[in-house]
């Protein structure tokens, strides 16, 4: 039998074994744009109509819920089911995970829709582009463990089917990710709204972050060509702070479940940064009804990075006390938990963490982190969200107990 250490190496070995030839595919997904003719949006119009993706999901649900909140917005989602009425079932179910009724037919359809299968013509489809002002693209397969190749139809090759909808004048709200500029090519440098991101080698088990990337290159080829494209980078979308509803399925709820049940935090330089889910979304529909003429990128992040100490004294507010453990030991812990609930994700995690992020290889841990040695600044986006009367929570605001009750009972 094989031991935790044995498998870890053996997983480790299975996501690294193939040689990384994504960035010859990044760069064909970018030029794959060319050539394209987008007619032109006029900037400031009353938007009225919402095409969205991924409202099915946690930040889409969110994103559907404020843009209802919003008076004679009507929103047409694309969400995959087998008939547009299972979609419509699917949003719906989402919606009310917000809290949130049904807004009633005029103001939100559903079309059943797969991205990665880029069905085609589509009357529906069709009848909603021509009367929408915003495509808002929030889909995406998010899988840390994901190549390239895995990620690639419902991240990039959606992106390149959804610029074929917006061809006739719609503006393209895009949710990238801050993991756009998790390469090599940052280190040590200051990461703005004003820096392009730029393809240079990533870790080879990044397939995700690698296709965020092609679709926003692919995304700046059209912009030159004439699209009128909004990127909106989050770091890690944390809970609903009112409700205390978080993303049950992401890294951050396994990671701190489990560490509550062994008592233990790791003591690692991994600060988290976490933008609540309604912000994240707040400053999404802010942008999207204002409708000014390619605004952004947007930085999306927490009020400020959280080190593991802070972290651990946020629990204990919250009566979850827990100690803090050199890495090593909270590994064995956490190893020695058959319960583990970052099982089997725990076989992904490195055995050892170096503190110089330069020494250390990617792990899930990035997914909490937005500088692995690659300070990302958020200063233009706040200025420019408070001028449209969103602004950031504390982070002493997260509420913190009520998301652990809501996930951790
Ligand atoms: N969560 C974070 O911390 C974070 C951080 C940075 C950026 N982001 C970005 O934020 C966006 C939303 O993330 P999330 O955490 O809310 O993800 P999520 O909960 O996994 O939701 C993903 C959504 O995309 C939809 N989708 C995936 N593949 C599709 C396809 N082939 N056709 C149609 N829809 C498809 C899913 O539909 P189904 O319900 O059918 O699966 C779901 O609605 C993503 O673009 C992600 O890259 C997230």
């Amino acid at each position: 039998m094989l031991s935790v250490a044995q498998k870890r190496a053996m997983a480790r070995q299975m996501l690294l074994r193939q040689p990384d030839d994504s960035a010859a595919r990044i760069a064909a997904a970018a030029a794959s744009a060319r050539g394209l003719a987008f007619r032109p949006v006029a900037s400031g119009r009353i938007v009225r109509h919402v095409i969205l993706t991924g409202a099915t999901g946690f930040l889409g649900a969110y994103l559907l819920r404020d843009l209802l909140r919003t008076p004679g917005v009507q929103v047409t989602c694309l969400a995959r089911a087998a008939d547009d009425a299972a979609a419509r079932t699917r949003v719906m179910a989402a919606l009310a995970g917000t809290g949130t009724a049904d807004p009633g037919p005029d103001r939100l359809r559903a079309l059943a829709h797969d991205l990665a299968a880029q069905p085609g013509g589509n009357a529906a489809l069709a009848e909603a582009v021509r009367s929408a002002e915003a495509l808002v693209n929030c889909a995406a397969r998010v899988n840390f463990t994901d190549r390239y190749g895995q990620a690639r139809a419902a991240n990039v090759e959606a992106v390149r089917h959804l610029l074929g909808l917006a061809q006739g004048g719609l503006r393209f709200h895009q949710v990238s990710t801050v993991a756009v500029f998790a390469t090599g090519a940052f280190a040590g440098r200051r990461v703005t709204e004003a820096t392009p991101p730029a393809i240079a080698p990533f870790a080879s088990a990044h397939g995700y972050c690698q296709s965020k990337l092609a679709a926003e290159l692919m995304l700046r080829t059209a912009a030159e060509a004439g699209l009128d494209a909004t990127l909106y980078r989050p770091g890690l979308i944390g809970w609903d702070t009112v409700t205390g509803r978080g993303n049950a399925a992401d890294f951050l709820t396994h990671f701190l479940a489990a560490s509550l049940r062994i008592g233990a935090l790791p003591r690692i330089p991994i600060a988290l940064s976490i933008a609540p889910v309604g912000y994240v979304a707040e400053a999404i529909v802010a942008t999207v009804l204002a409708d000014a003429q390619r605004a952004g990128p947007l930085h999306l992040l927490g009020e400020a990075p959280m080190p593991m100490p802070e972290v651990a004294a946020a629990l204990a507010a919250a009566g979850r006390p827990v100690e803090l453990v050199g890495y090593d030991d909270w590994l064995a812990r956490l190893d020695a938990d058959a319960e583990s609930p970052l099982r089997p994700l725990s076989l992904l995690l490195p055995d050892r963490f170096a503190d110089d992020a330069d020494a250390r290889p990617p792990s899930l841990f990035d997914s909490l982190s937005t500088d692995r040695g690659v300070p990302i600044d958020d200063a233009r986006t706040r200025a420019g969200l408070a001028r449209l009367g969103v602004a950031l929570p504390r982070n002493a605001a997260l509420n913190f107990a009520a998301y652990l009750k809501e996930h951790l009972g």
